[in-house]
């Protein structure tokens, strides 16, 4: 939009940059800034426009915005164009990706490079390197409390493997997603080390506080994100003498986004990343960026307006690099860092769907998917341009963060309902195969979550030692059903390194000092590459895992109607063990999938009949595209196998 005072602002930017900037071929820069300068100035007014400096600090925004894309490669600028071409192109059912920790999966990024057949064996084409960066050599919440926002961590390579990792992955058309934790820094780092110096610029890039005055305020209404291991959310600083914010652990300083030079820092070093060939920037903690005296000091509206300035800044200087939100936080509040008010998305345009994770993890337990379908039906509807990160596990907790509204619509108490959960996972419930553990405990609201890798909480772990190889199928029948779940929702299916091939829980953690206390560790594990080739024993555990997902895999990527195009109904059967929904084919109308999960123990039937004018499923032969056989059927209606899925098609149509 053009507007004058904005206008008139970026002209006088123009003129007052630095002739090493000025002399550069800036066509494609000045064109972007041009297009996205009044939504950058209003943002960035709103955020900081009371400040005397207000000018200076938006002079400064360009400039960094303009020599990262000086930095920016040829190569990387080619992307950028091509993206802007295909503008849909992440939409698209192509990708698949996987989270891994470089250490636990492969050593270090070498390590990961020589590994990258292992990936495109599975048919992963989307890898989410876990934090990377240089961190305290003790406790460092997995990476997520960094030291040095531009360094690695020497124990995983140096800066230069990375580049040939990332080029190694562009060659076989592998995206790379790269953190950045931008609501916190270490207490190590060199800007926590000089505000405990007594530096004042620094500690105003904190939330630093004389007394407890302030922070005595804030705890009224702050909740707790580990109570058992950081309880409170501050922390005294005794070189200082003051008070610091430390929302996660205490060793976690929160950054103060009312600092303009703390939000351009940030977009400096999302750029930085950017520029190392990062296709996907996954910001880190996002519903905590902005902080507020009497209230959760989550999922604030400032919040959303720095996500949506760091978009617009992005899309000046690396327009083909998408952000994922990481926030889990509860249903409603996840689907707005796509952004409010707004047909495509405008803050991130990839959210982790938590919701949808978690109620999975319900339907196991209760072995039906009420809850599922009434949560998924009152979720309001989705951005264009805007896809979902679909997951089963993930290197942190499950947290129940279901809407109390929906599990009363389902028949359920929520209190008692949720701890009847936690009871589950964590085998407390008697008739319970699962292996999980207790995470984050709170005495005081009752609330808890649950640790342990996918296969263990599914009881693959229990099943083995006792042997029963009826209950190692129906835990492995079960991680199909998830994953057949989370590959054809829509959206990206993100799945979790070791999953693919069944991994256990780990408890070598226990013997660490810097991990014992967080049993997180227990499902981040270090993979075994001797049983990783198990993978190609016919029968073996392993095997059944790893080909059924590598055939699913392969099935999505040749199906459009698994493509993101909010093209998705879901189908009330009236029978509540089953999840079903269809996907439409945005390309070729009438080419529809209709998906089914039965999360019971027991054949479950579906009566075609009744999905009528729904991409006449009732009629002639059907044929499931993950079988490539037709299910079984009694009469009109569809027998579906305990805990199995289908991916029906009419079998005319393919
Ligand atoms: C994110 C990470 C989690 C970490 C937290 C604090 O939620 O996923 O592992 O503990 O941020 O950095």
């Amino acid at each position: 939009m053009y507007e004058q005072v904005s206008h008139s602002l970026l002209n006088k930017i123009l003129d007052d940059l630095k002739p090493e900037i000025r002399k550069e071929d800036l066509r494609h820069f000045y064109t972007r800034l041009g297009a996205n300068f009044y939504a950058i100035y209003s943002l960035f007014h709103h955020l900081y426009g009371q400040r005397d400096d207000f000018e200076k600090q938006m002079l400064r925004l360009v400039e960094v915005m303009a020599k990262q894309y000086i930095r920016r490669s040829d190569e990387l600028k080619a992307v950028d164009v091509a993206r802007e071409n295909d503008h849909n192109w992440f939409l698209s059912q192509d990708w698949v990706g996987m989270a891994l920790y470089t250490d636990g999966f492969a050593g270090d990024l070498k390590g990961v490079k020589s590994h990258l057949g292992y990936l495109q064996e599975l048919g992963v084409n989307m890898v989410h390197l876990m934090p990377i960066l240089k961190v305290p050599d003790g406790a460092s919440d997995g990476g997520y409390a960094v030291c040095d926002f531009r360094e690695i961590d020497e124990r995983v390579g140096t800066l230069e493997e990375l580049g040939e990792l990332a080029g190694a992955m562009r060659q076989r058309d592998i995206l790379l997603t790269l953190d950045v934790v931008a609501n916190h820094t270490s207490n190590e780092h060199a800007w926590a080390e000089r505000a405990r110096e007594g530096n004042e610029t620094y500690q105003d890039y904190y939330y630093i506080f004389d007394n407890r005055d302030v922070p005595d305020m804030f705890e009224e209404t702050l909740p707790e994100i580990f109570p058992e291991t950081a309880p409170g959310n501050f922390t005294f600083d005794e070189q200082m003498n003051k008070w610091v914010m430390t929302v996660f652990n205490e060793y976690q300083w929160d950054l103060n986004y009312s600092n303009p030079a703390v939000f351009i820092e940030m977009v400096d070093i999302i750029l930085f990343w950017a520029n190392q060939g990062a296709d996907i920037v996954r910001l880190d903690a996002v519903a905590f960026l902005w902080k507020k005296i009497g209230t959760t000091s989550q999922n604030e509206r400032e919040a959303h307006l720095i996500l949506q300035l760091m978009k617009d800044c992005s899309q000046v200087t690396a327009p083909g690099v998408l952000f994922i939100a990481e926030a889990i936080v509860a249903p409603v509040e996840i689907i707005k860092y796509f952004g409010e008010d707004a047909v495509i998305a405008k803050e991130c345009e990839i959210a982790y769907n938590a919701t949808f994770m978690a109620l999975l993890w319900e339907a196991v337990a209760t072995k039906n998917a009420k809850l599922l379908e009434t949560s998924i039906r009152s979720l309001p509807g989705k951005l264009d341009r805007a896809t979902w990160l679909n997951y089963v596990r993930c290197h942190d907790d499950i947290g129940l963060g279901f809407d109390d509204n929906d599990i009363v619509k389902a028949g359920y108490d929520p209190f008692a309902h949720r701890r009847f959960l936690v009871d589950y996972f964590t085998g407390v419930y008697d008739a319970s195969p699962a292996k999980g553990q207790p995470f984050g405990r709170n005495h005081k609201t009752g609330d808890a979550r649950i640790s342990g890798t996918l296969a263990s909480l599914v009881g693959l772990e229990t099943a083995l030692e006792i042997n029963d190889p009826a209950a190692i199928q129906r835990s492995i029948d079960v991680i199909l059903l998830l994953h057949s779940m989370i590959m054809s929702f829509g959206g990206i299916p993100l799945l979790y390194y070791g999953d693919e091939i069944g991994t256990l829980n780990d408890s070598a953690f226990l013997d660490d000092e810097n991990k014992a206390f967080d049993n997180r560790w227990m499902h981040r594990p270090m993979i075994d590459w001797d049983k990783a080739e198990n993978r190609k024993q016919h029968g073996s555990v392993e095997q059944r895992i790893f080909e059924g997902l590598q055939k699913m895999i392969a099935v999505r990527k040749s199906t459009p109607a698994f493509s993101d195009y909010n093209n998705r109904e879901l189908i009330d059967t009236g029978n509540p063990h089953l999840f079903v929904f269809i996907r439409s084919n945005p390309f070729m109308p009438g080419n529809n999938v209709l998906v089914v999960g039965n999360f019971d123990d027991s054949p479950q039937s579906l009566t075609l009949s009744d999905l009528s004018n729904r991409g006449r499923f009732e009629y002639g032969r059907l044929q499931d595209l993950y079988s490539g056989e037709s299910p079984s059927m009694f009469k009109d209606q569809l027998v579906v196998p305990p805990l199995s899925f289908y991916w029906l098609c009419h079998g005319g149509l393919n």
